[in-house]
């Protein structure tokens, strides 16, 4: 099918003399003029409930952001993606992150391969392997058990796996430690290792390529420190299993590939939590609740595939961003989870929709004139109303909020939930209706600071609610995001799944190790400020002061 490009789609056009009639109006017109507003614009599926009733749409909004997505052919893309064909067009790859979580009786053959049926072998030997760890069965070098876990890796394959911990440590096996180092920093590996015995410590090397430089500086080091402490190099083999898509660089680094659990070019490093990067998961909630997880992704899965666009949470999420990013000019999404297991959620969001959708050309490599891609960013309720919602709610810049709200707590403690959600409603009502300079003035404010203490309101906000913080809703939440992140790139004709863009950063970073590391002044031919710094480092580090604790 072929398009127009975007901004002469007619729908496109629709929405942009659209907009000039929900710029005359405001959140709290809306409401006025429709009290049955709040019962109407809202989608659920899953146990999931989005209220987008706050976001600054209409109906008409709403009909034609959805003409949008059909002259855009969004059912087609992600028919594409189901099928398996190769839309990640710039690394010329399938992206089939929903063969992740298939049921063991589905089958899906792409290039005469049933994936389901590699993914369920590999979830049974990473079930295997859970078990063996749990029960105590799988014996250290010295004959222990293992007692913490040690997953090494950065971006995709660790802000996942941390993520899930935190977010499902409710379910996790409190006898077991789990420790997630990324940074190349010395300081997050030492920290990591400080209290622990190497005997009874099993490390995850977690990388779809198994050549990122962090994580083979830090998996070396990790090895070096196991070896240092048992003294036999052949500890190595109880002690170290890899997560890889790469089986020769697993045996040359020194892992048996016997202990190693495959994932595929297919799973892209943001999408991978749910494949073996997902091991560390099921070492801490067991196999039974890692299957609960892929229930629920495979359920957003399959509601996105086939639910109506107008009742799709995902295809709304995804269009109600691209409202606010191109129509309204917000270039900062705050996600705001009140659950506190969902403090590491806004992190693994950030990578999800950044590296996704930061991107600046068409699939034919054609500059984009829209804009792309939202700044992703947030903290747990309620801390950030304490920091930052000042800006949010009276500043210059106009920040959409996703409200992520449950109605019970995994921990209950006296009034504390009711006293947590009771600000989700609150902070998204504010941020919609604000506080005009009439209702100011009728507090018996006076005058000169009236105007400080008016809150402009018309300012848009998801809510997304549900019963309770479970495996299953946490792999529908993230379904979500992804689903509406696709939905997203699909109508800005991007590749969502490439990420070249980190790529220069890395090379340039390559050449200039040596220039720090080596005794030898070495001849520098960078810019000069770079050259600069480089010899202001070499300076620094050359000075004998020493800083112990
Ligand atoms: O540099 C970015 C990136 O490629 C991410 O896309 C990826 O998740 C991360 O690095 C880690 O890559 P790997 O799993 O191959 O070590």
């Amino acid at each position: 099918m072929t398009t127009l490009p975007l901004r002469q789609r007619s729908a496109w056009l629709a929405l942009e003399a659209h907009i000039n009639t929900l710029r005359a109006t405001n959140l709290r017109t809306l409401f006025a003029e429709d009290p049955k507003r709040g019962e109407r614009l809202h989608a659920e599926t899953e146990g999931i409930h989005l209220d987008y009733s706050k976001q600054r749409v209409t109906d008409e909004t709403v009909r034609l952001l959805i003409e949008l997505a059909n002259e855009s052919g969004l059912g087609e893309r992600r028919d594409q993606m189901f099928r398996g064909e190769h839309i990640n067009v710039s690394e010329d790859r399938a992206v089939l992150h929903v063969a992740l979580r298939m049921p063991k009786s589905a089958s899906l053959v792409v290039d005469g391969v049933d994936v389901v049926a590699e993914v369920h072998a590999v979830l049974d030997q990473m079930s295997s392997f859970a078990t063996r760890v749990r029960s105590g069965e799988w014996k250290g070098h010295t004959g222990k058990s293992i007692r913490n876990v040690v997953n090494i890796g950065i971006g995709g394959s660790d802000l996942g796996p941390v993520m899930a911990y935190e977010a499902l440590r409710f379910y996790s096996r409190r006898d077991l430690t789990f420790h997630f180092v990324s940074n190349v920093d010395s300081t997050d590996m030492v920290e990591a290792l400080r209290d622990l015995q190497a005997d009874e410590t099993l490390f995850i090397i977690s990388s779809k390529t198994f050549g990122t430089l962090e994580t083979l500086t830090n998996a070396t080091s990790a090895r070096r420190w196991l070896i240092e402490q048992l003294g036999d190099e052949s500890a190595v083999a109880k002690h170290f299993v890899a997560v890889s898509t790469n089986a020769k660089k697993v045996a040359a680094f020194g892992i048996d590939t016997e202990n190693m659990f495959v994932f595929w070019d297919w799973v892209g490093g943001r999408y991978s939590m749910e494949s073996a990067i997902g091991l560390s998961t099921m070492l801490a909630i067991g196999p039974e609740h890692y299957f609960e997880l892929l229930d629920g992704f495979h359920a957003m899965d399959e509601h996105f595939r086939t639910a109506a666009f107008e009742e799709n949470l995902p295809v709304l999420m995804g269009l109600l961003a691209l409202w606010n990013r191109d129509f309204l000019g917000c270039a900062s999404v705050g996600v705001m989870p009140y659950e506190q297991y969902l403090k590491r959620l806004p992190a693994y969001l950030q990578q999800l929709t950044m590296e996704s959708n930061g991107k600046h050309v068409t699939l034919e490599g054609t500059a984009v004139d829209y804009d792309t891609g939202a700044l992703y960013w947030g903290e747990p309720g309620t801390n950030g109303q304490h920091s930052f919602y000042q800006l949010i709610h009276q500043g210059t810049t106009v920040i959409p909020i996703d409200f992520i709200g449950f109605a019970k707590s995994l921990n209950p403690l006296g009034e504390h939930h009711d006293i947590l959600s009771s600000n989700v409603f609150a902070q998204a009502q504010a941020l919609a209706f604000g506080k005009s300079a009439e209702e100011v003035r009728a507090e018996g404010t006076p005058e000169s600071i009236v105007a400080h203490r008016v809150m402009e309101g018309n300012r848009p906000s998801n809510v997304l609610l549900a019963e309770i913080l479970t495996p299953r809703i946490l792999g529908s939440i993230i379904a979500l995001y992804e689903h509406s992140v696709f939905t997203q790139g699909a109508l800005w004709d991007i590749d969502s799944f490439d990420q070249w863009g980190v790529e220069l950063g890395k090379v340039l970073a390559v050449a200039i190790i040596p220039e720090l590391s080596s005794d030898a002044e070495p001849s520098l031919n960078h810019d000069s400020s770079t050259n600069e710094l480089i010899r202001l480092y070499r300076r620094l580090k050359r000075n004998g002061d020493r800083h112990d604790n």
